[in-house]
């Protein structure tokens, strides 16, 4: 297949000339202001600087799609709030990856109508993984009339201009892109302070499996270029960020889009040579693109940490046929081989699906006796949930839900006895972590990571937030380890 090099938009410049058109330019501070002095937000949303609150559903795709309207917003005049009584704009970021995830997000746009109707003029936005999907439009157009502006994944860059048209008095303003064949750079991102920043690496997913949404809401895979990417991981390490976590649906397939043959190792071992940076994660890898190239240069390298986060979805070859995931159960186990011949210590989690449609006992057989051959130090497990519009909704599924619900039960019941295990054999080891702050729980006990993603509990006190450390496992739990930093 010939590279295809996709266009890549500076966000400023397009925003730049159409906030101009609308009477705002870019002020010393960097905010768009009008010939009066105003705000952008000011001069639409009220004279007080105006709080925008997004609520977000998802994975990390939306959390930095979140992060960038809000640096959008920054640049408009916004503050932000987490109090939805406070909000004079309220976002609710949407994902359709499940079923209970599209009804919880629904759920909540269709609670917002009361705020609205007793503050009209809080501005209700509607956007994420499941307004690309014309059912949801529908459903909005018709159901929620108190939703002032819908727009979708691909088209994030242009909110100064949609935010406009809502405020000026247009109905309900609809905007969806269907599909997006450019990279936007440059775009601004409200960024939670901290040591760990996101970084998009590649938009986008190719892979169709037949049970997934993602491919029809996210668009086809598209790379970022290298340099834009180094660049941007610079800067995040001059702000003090020492921790990044590289995001894709599909990290593995980084590069194919581009010309010159630069890969996701390639990338990887640029990264390790950033100055300030200390450790790097990624997500998610496909267990099909994960390539001996890759797993060498995680090795080689400082700082990718040594948490491989590898989706199985399944355990039975025809299972993974049925589901188009492009590896069999042999070659997914040769990868986990592979891995752990180059890192002994290395933690590998996983996802899985039970109850896809036609499994069978026996298959889901397969799927537990791949769990204990790999012994997961965690996974997430999922009942198979039919999507609108993907090939296995279409599918007939004669496995009654109560039987899926007992598989999954199962299924957990070994997930949790291994991933205990897997914590137990860590008690009296030391390791090296990143002290988070205090947990929700007791201010006196933080949380800590280590480069497995294993969270420890220890115990700390201002000032450790956000620094690396050393901690000593005393005790283990299923999820979670008891330690002391020791260094
Ligand atoms: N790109 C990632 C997955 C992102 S979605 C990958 O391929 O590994 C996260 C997880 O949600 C998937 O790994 C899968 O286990 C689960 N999932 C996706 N679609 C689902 C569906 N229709 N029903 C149940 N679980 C699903
Ligand atoms: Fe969905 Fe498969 Fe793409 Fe992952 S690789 S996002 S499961 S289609
Ligand atoms: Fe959900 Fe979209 Fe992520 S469907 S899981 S928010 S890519």
């Amino acid at each position: 297949m010939e590279a295809l090099d996709m266009p890549v938009i500076a966000y400023g410049d397009g925003v730049g000339a159409a906030l101009a058109g609308l009477g705002f330019t870019r002020a010393a501070d960097g905010i768009f202001r009008d010939a009066a002095g105003r705000s952008f937000a000011q001069a639409l949303a009220g004279p007080v600087v105006p709080k925008a609150l997004a609520r977000t559903y998802g994975c990390q795709m939306n959390v930095m799609d979140s992060e960038t309207l809000l640096g959008q917003l920054a640049t408009l005049g916004y503050g932000t709030t987490d109090a939805e009584d406070e909000a004079d704009l309220i976002f609710i970021n949407t994902c359709a990856i499940r079923g209970s995830a599209a009804e919880h997000a629904l759920g909540e746009v269709g609670r917002l109508k009361a705020l609205k109707q007793e503050r009209p003029d809080v501005l209700l936005a509607v956007c994420g993984c499941l307004t690309q999907m014309p059912e949801t439009v529908r459903h909005l157009q018709r159901y929620a009339p108190h939703v002032d502006l819908v727009f979708g994944t691909h088209n994030l860059h242009e909110l100064p201009q949609l935010l406009h048209r809502a405020y000026v008095g247009e109905q309900q303003v609809v905007d969806i892109w269907r599909q997006s064949d450019a990279v936007v750079e440059a775009l601004p991102s409200l960024r939670a302070p901290g040591a760990r920043a996101w970084v998009n690496i590649i938009y986008g997913c190719d892979k169709y499996c037949t049970y997934c949404i993602v491919p029809y809401t996210r668009g086809k895979e598209r790379s970022r270029r290298p340099g834009e990417i180094l660049a941007e991981v610079e800067d995040l390490a001059a702000r003090g960020y020492t921790e990044i976590t590289l995001l894709g649906q599909n990290v593995n397939s980084y590069g194919k889009d581009l010309a010159g043959g630069y890969d996701f190792a390639d990338l990887l071992r640029d990264l390790d040579r950033v100055p300030g940076i200390r450790w790097v994660r990624y997500m998610t890898s496909h267990p099909r693109d994960f390539t001996q190239k890759m797993v060498e240069a995680i090795a080689a390298s400082d700082k990718v940490c040594e948490h491989f986060h590898l989706p199985v979805q399944a355990g039975a070859d025809r299972v993974l046929r049925w589901m188009n995931r492009g590896y069999t159960r042999a070659a997914y186990l040769d990868l986990v081989a592979s891995v752990r011949a180059a890192i002994p210590h290395a933690v590998i989690t996983t996802d899985i699906i039970v109850g896809f449609p036609r499994e069978t006992e026996d298959d889901f057989a397969e799927t537990l006796s791949l769990v204990e051959e790999v012994g997961y130090d965690n996974a997430f497990t999922f009942m198979y949930s039919p999507r609108d519009g993907t090939p296995a909704a279409r599918w007939a599924d004669p496995v009654p839900p109560e039987v899926k619900k007992e598989r999954l039960l199962r299924l957990n019941d070994r997930v949790y006895a291994i991933g205990r295990a897997k914590n137990e054999a860590m008690v009296g080891g030391e390791y090296d972590v990143l002290i988070e702050g205090p947990s929700r729980k007791d201010p006196a006990v933080y949380t800590a990571r280590t480069r497995g993603n294993k969270l420890v509990h220890v115990p700390g006190a201002p000032g450790l937030e956000n620094t690396f450390g050393r901690a000593r496992i005393r005790r283990a739990h299923t999820w979670t380890l008891d330690g002391e930093l020791v260094g």
